[in-house]
């Protein structure tokens, strides 16, 4: 997090100066000509800046060293420089008759900041979150050895979570980072909660999270989710059963309540966020061959580079673009051995210049990283087909669409069948194999649904200060043991815990409902191109593999990047304009009628009963915060605020820069 101090500091210092001059422009200029002539150089100028940045930013994050990280700060300073003149430029045009796409590229440069005090308080705060999340280990005395024994989040404490069956392991873990983590963060979240609400009541939001739902472009967002939701819950209640039960198999009667929520540390991983790895529990047919291609890759000799050349392989069979040249040379494929501190976790790079993109990844031979390939590659396919458009227009037309790419090529790619083709597998047609391969890609996506839902929903409401400041925790687990069925293991400290916050996306700041969305684009775009295909039977069976008919519904829809509303470019691919939940319930069809026909032979009650609640006088956030929210106070130098505003935004951005 060096990095990003560090960038603020210098873009601080550099813009108060350029501020002064811009001050003095006067009246708004309604000439279109004059815009058009200002996008075009803000296009040619700031991409090669842009790049530069990136550049720096590659070379921090695949080198961690404070020479590195200072040349970041320094790169951004520039970056954060020209975007702030830019923006100050852009906001001397009144659009109001400017062509729609005028209005569009000037939109993306305009933003407000709070003044320089809690520019810089918000962002200290970001990084501190940050840092807490990424550096907090759990320590524990070895019960055979009794030597003292730290553990952080990646690999260690997600490794112990992934086995299942050793209960107080788990709890142990469960309650450490979230005792540890949790705790550390509470008070930072809260005014992180005041100074982003803040900020975007500046920006003429309602509050930060309605900021959020309107990067969809339609003040319907809470409608659809809900909307999108009720239509899954019946399969989601059927699975939860299922997996209540397979549980109370492991672990016992004295464990698990089968009329109860399920315990949130049993569940795979530290959030319950992914049920793939009770797979193992939870396989319909154990007896049935695996469809885990992991020990034939080992026993082929794949290696790193050849699960990417079969990734590149696949997006071309369609017609689809094959990574650049450089691509093979400048990534990061795997973890380096010549004791270099890198970042591992998986990214996609764009380095705005056009030709130039990379993947960050410490990539294994096991299946789980050859999917992960896949998504990657989708985030770069992405990259390629909008580099032609103009620069602020080089992005997803959602970040649910962005994500769903790779999953989609992942989906296909995943199949049996084309498993079978590349030699990886040898498994029969068999209609228990297909319930073995269904079950687990809804340990992978069904499960996630709730779980994504409410992290949003609830942060939404959050947000508007509808939830009484002491019951934050409370509510946080009252709504999901009433929508996902979970609860926590052990009783919560309603002062001191704020268990939300011990995830990498809420302490750092990413909005959850795009892997809600991306879930319903992935099927929707999903059965498209396997129509594109030619497929006939089952959803789950297709593989697009080697069709240019379904590589070419993509690309069209890929190369509007954020050039239009989502839902254009929706209609452009799939014929209509909205999301829907019909093409996921379509996939997972037969996986629903066996759920129902298993649970019902084993008499399980569908659902669960919630814990009784207690009651408490509310004393509401809005009314704490009230007063301090108010945007007119004069304490803020609304002036200061507007040129900083970019900056902070820019600086913001730099962390998004890449796709996880
Ligand atoms: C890592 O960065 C340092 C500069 O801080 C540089 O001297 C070194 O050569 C870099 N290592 C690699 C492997 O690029
Ligand atoms: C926009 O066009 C209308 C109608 O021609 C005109 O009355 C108005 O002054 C224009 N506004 C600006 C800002 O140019
Ligand atoms: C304790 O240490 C032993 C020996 O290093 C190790 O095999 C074992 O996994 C450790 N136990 C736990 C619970 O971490
Ligand atoms: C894999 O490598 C081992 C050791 O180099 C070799 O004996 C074996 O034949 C290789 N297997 C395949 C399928 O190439
Ligand atoms: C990539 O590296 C290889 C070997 O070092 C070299 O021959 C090739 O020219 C490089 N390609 C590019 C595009 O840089
Ligand atoms: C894909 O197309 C190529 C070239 O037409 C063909 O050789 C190959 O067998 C096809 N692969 C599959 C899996 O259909
Ligand atoms: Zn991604």
């Amino acid at each position: 997090m060096a990095d990003v101090k560090a960038l603020l500091f210098l873009a601080l210092v550099c813009c108060s100066a350029l501020a002064v001059n811009i001050k003095s422009k006067g009246r708004l200029n309604s000439n279109e000509a004059d815009a058009i002539a200002f996008l075009d150089q803000y296009n040619s100028e700031y991409g090669p800046i842009l790049n530069q940045y990136v550049i720096a930013s590659w070379n921090y994050e695949t080198n961690l060293t404070d020479e590195n990280a200072a040349a970041v700060g320094e790169a951004g300073a520039v970056a954060g420089a020209y975007y702030a003149e830019a923006s100050a430029t852009a906001a001397t045009f009144d659009t109001t008759n400017f062509s729609e796409d005028t209005k569009r590229q000037l939109s993306y440069l305009d933003s407000v900041s709070l003044d320089d005090a809690e520019s810089e308080e918000l962002y200290n705060i970001l990084s501190e979150m940050g840092s807490i999340y990424a550096s907090y280990q759990a320590c524990r005395s070895n019960p055979t050895t009794g030597v003292n024994e730290c553990m952080y989040i990646e690999p260690e404490l997600t490794e112990l979570m992934a086995e299942v069956g050793n209960y107080d392991d788990h709890l142990w873990a469960w309650e450490a980072w979230h005792n540890g983590v949790g705790r550390q963060l509470r008070p930072l979240y809260l005014r992180y909660v005041e100074l982003s609400n803040k900020q975007a009541r500046l920006n003429g939001y309602a509050d930060y999270g309605d900021q959020w739902r309107q990067k969809y472009e339609t003040t319907e967002m809470e409608t659809i989710v809900q909307d999108l939701y009720s239509q899954v819950e019946p399969l989601y209640k059927q699975l939860h059963a299922y997996i209540r039960r397979k549980l109370y198999n492991a672990y016992g009667a004295d464990k698990i309540n089968l009329r109860g929520p399920l315990p949130a540390h049993l569940l795979g991983d530290m959030w319950g966020r992914f049920w793939v790895n009770l797979n193992p529990i939870a396989i319909p047919y154990p007896e049935k061959p695996s469809t885990d291609p992991s020990p034939e890759m080992i026993r082929q000799n794949y290696t790193v580079e050849r699960m990417f050349r079969t990734g590149n392989d696949f997006y071309t069979s369609m017609g689809l673009l094959p990574v650049p040249d450089t691509f093979w040379n400048l990534s990061m494929l795997e973890k380096p051995t010549d004791g270099r501190e890198v970042a591992c976790h998986a990214t996609a790079w764009d380095f705005y210049d056009g030709k130039d993109f990379r993947i960050r990844m410490c990539a294994r031979v096991v299946f789980e990283d050859f999917q992960t390939v896949h998504h990657e590659l989708g985030h770069i396919q992405y990259f390629m087909q909008y580099a032609f458009q103009p620069l602020n227009y080089r992005d997803g037309a959602n970040d649910g669409f962005h994500e769903a790419v790779g999953e989609l090529m992942s989906m296909s790619f995943s199949t049996t069948k084309h498993l079978n083709t590349l030699g990886l597998l040898n498994v029969p047609d068999d209609p228990e194999v297909d319930m073995n391969f269904l079950l687990f890609q809804a340990l992978n996506t069904i499960s996630t649904l709730p779980f994504h839902l409410i992290q949003d929903t609830w942060r939404w409401s959050m947000f508007r200060g509808d939830i009484p400041d002491a019951e934050l925790n409370d509510q946080y687990w009252a709504e999901k043991a009433r929508v996902v069925g979970v609860a926590p293991p052990v009783g919560r400290d309603p002062a001191s815990d704020l268990d939300i916050t011990a995830l990498f996306h809420v302490c750092n700041d990413y909005d959850m409902i795009r892997y809600f969305m991306r879930t319903f684009f992935q099927y929707q775009f999903n059965e498209v191109l396997c129509e594109a295909a030619g497929h006939v039977g089952p959803l789950y069976k297709c593989d697009f593999y080697n069709s240019t008919a379904a590589g070419d519904a993509l690309a069209e829809m890929l190369r509007l990047g954020a050039s239009k509303p989502w839902q254009d470019a929706m209609e452009a691919m799939t014929g209509q304009r909205d999301v829907l939940a019909t093409p996921l319930l379509n996939y997972f069809e037969p996986l629903k009628v066996w759920l129902e026909a298993e649970n019902a032979k084993n008499g399980e009650f569908i659902g669960w009963d919630l814990p009784a609640t207690k009651e408490k006088a509310p004393v509401f956030l809005k009314d704490k915060l009230r007063g301090k929210l108010d945007v007119t106070s004069p304490k803020i130098n609304k002036e200061a605020a507007k040129y900083l505003a970019p900056i902070f935004a820019e600086a913001l951005q730099s962390l998004r820069k890449v796709r996880l």
